[in-house]
């Protein structure tokens, strides 16, 4: 049985509860910081910023003192915090008289007031003033993620979203406790990040987009503030800049990567495989170096992503050395290269992530098995997305209006209903770093096109990444997800409305 908390999600790992008694936040209630580092400060702030819009009460952070008001929040940093499960590891203890959230480290706590905001009424989230009373059962958990890296990737090549839109996005993932955001930052049909020593890719190749519907890129400057912005919500940022394939607006940038010294046309079609960086000429690998040597100045963070997927004009042998120099490219700069499954044709070092993103369902699924056993044969560690299971722009159903079918269509129950380490035979826990929902945006224009896709799927792959497997199940989760609606709506966020999905009726 899965511990009797009804409307968080992902579910804590472990709760004990008294379901008749209850906290109620007073007016007068602080938020007390312990110790008032900018850090733990900072967490507090948004805490707040969540509670007094809806509350209209005061809520002023301080350090604790004599003569604190009862039914304070409590947020402490305690280096003798739960050790037990990482950085992220947090408990939450709700007496009648206060609440005391505890971690070792400041992502433990901002992981903790995720649970906290979820645990109050669903008008906690409306941006005016509603009526209590603010209340929450007596409680207490101690909860740690299973995997290390839970991820979702926001593909800004095929259309662009700008930087409100990624802060936006950044902001709902938080609330799942997510902790990466891989921004595939260039394809065939936009180069989205500014490189200082080749500017003609974002002078012109981040001039077009799929159907010319909206192209644009990010200076470094507002890369960065994307970075802060996420660092603050303590999500990682990982750049992906794909090559050797998926490269048109790069090749249409500048001739002398090509093998003919032509460049071709920039492309906003939806087709793949159909382009290739010329593996043989020596600049492509100083382009490479300057690209990855700015990158790695842009990513506090240890991964740079380089793709290497859907290559169909090399042989493999020109495809793995490609890859094995770029992955010392990446190790130079001192970073570790992610890359899609395809690269496990490549020697790879033991730093390496693969990522797996074939199958998942009845298609391919053999084929997708044999990808994962060949990363872990060769010692690298895997980062789950298989397509008919987390690609987040699958359609739902035949009825969907947005997105694509080719991987099936992907329901609420079909995104949750699996796990990362028993998907495929042969892979153990250790195996696997983790897992990520992908939003390819060929058919997605706006950020409530994303939102439309993402939720509610996105809260169950989040819950797959954090909760222990052993009482995840569909009819349960479904039950708890529902009664997320009513959140999103105050948030206006545009979901989807599941038949599968108990929703309450409108509030
Ligand atoms: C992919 O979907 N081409 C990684």
């Amino acid at each position: 049985m899965p511990p009797p908390l009804h409307h968080v999600v992902p579910m804590p790992a472990n709760v004990s509860m008294q379901s008749t008694r209850w906290f109620t936040l007073p007016a007068e209630a602080q938020i007390l910081v312990e110790p008032s580092t900018p850090q733990v400060v900072e967490v507090a702030e948004h805490l707040a910023a969540v509670l007094r819009p809806s509350t209209g009460y005061a809520l002023p952070i301080a350090a604790p003192a004599a003569g604190v008001p009862r039914g304070s929040v409590r947020v402490r940093l305690d280096p003798s915090g739960p050790a037990a499960g990482g950085d992220e590891a947090y408990t939450l203890d709700i007496t009648d008289t206060s609440v005391l959230l505890v971690a070792r480290h400041p992502s433990g706590l901002f992981r903790g007031i995720q649970t906290l905001r979820q645990l109050f009424p669903a008008s906690i989230e409306a941006r005016t003033r509603e009526r209590g009373p603010w209340r929450l059962r007596l409680a207490r958990i101690e909860d740690a993620p299973r995997f290390a890296w839970r991820g979702a990737m926001l593909d800004v090549s095929r259309h662009f979203f700008d930087v409100d839109d990624v802060k936006r996005y950044i902001d709902l993932l938080a609330k799942y406790k997510l902790n990466v955001l891989h921004l595939h930052l260039s394809d065939d049909q936009g180069w989205r990040i500014e490189i200082a020593s080749w500017p003609r890719l974002t002078e012109y190749g981040s001039t077009s987009s799929v159907n010319d519907e909206r192209g644009g890129f990010y200076t470094q400057a507002q890369y960065r503030e994307i970075v802060a912005y996420a660092a603050s919500r303590y999500i990682t940022i990982v750049p992906e800049i794909d090559m050797p394939g998926h490269t048109n607006a790069a090749l249409a940038s500048y001739p002398e990567l090509n093998c003919d010294g032509v460049a071709p046309p920039l492309y906003t079609g939806i087709k793949v495989g159909f382009s290739t960086l010329c593996v043989d000429k020596e600049i492509t690998y100083t382009f490479v170096d300057d690209v990855v040597r700015e990158l790695a100045a842009l990513t506090p963070g240890p991964w740079i992503h380089l793709g290497g997927d859907e290559v169909e004009k090399l042989t493999d042998e020109q495809y793995a050395r490609f890859v094995e120099r770029v992955q010392d490219i990446v190790a130079k700069h001192g970073k570790q290269m992610v890359g899609w499954e395809e690269i496990t044709k490549a020697r790879l070092a033991p730093t390496t992530l693969v990522q797996q993103w074939r199958g998942g369902g009845e298609k391919a699924t053999a084929a997708a098995a044999a990808v994962a056993a060949e990363a872990v044969r060769q010692g690298t560690r895997l980062i789950m997305s298989p397509a008919s299971r987390v690609y987040l722009d699958m359609k739902y159903d035949a009825t969907t209006a947005l997105g694509l079918n080719w991987a099936g269509f992907v329901e609420v129950r079909d995104a949750y209903d699996w796990d990362p380490v028993t998907l495929y035979p042969g892979i153990a826990e250790r195996d696997v770093l983790g897992v990520e929902a992908p939003l390819w945006s060929e058919t997605l224009v706006t950020i409530r096109d994303v939102e439309q896709m993402a939720f509610p799927r996105i809260a169950g792959v989040a819950e797959i990444g954090w909760s222990p497997a052993e009482w995840r199940r569909f009819d349960e989760f479904r039950q708890r997800l529902a009664l997320h609606g009513p959140r999103w709506e105050r948030l206006g966020v545009h979901y989807y409305r599941s038949p599968q999905v108990p929703w309450p009726r409108e509030e």
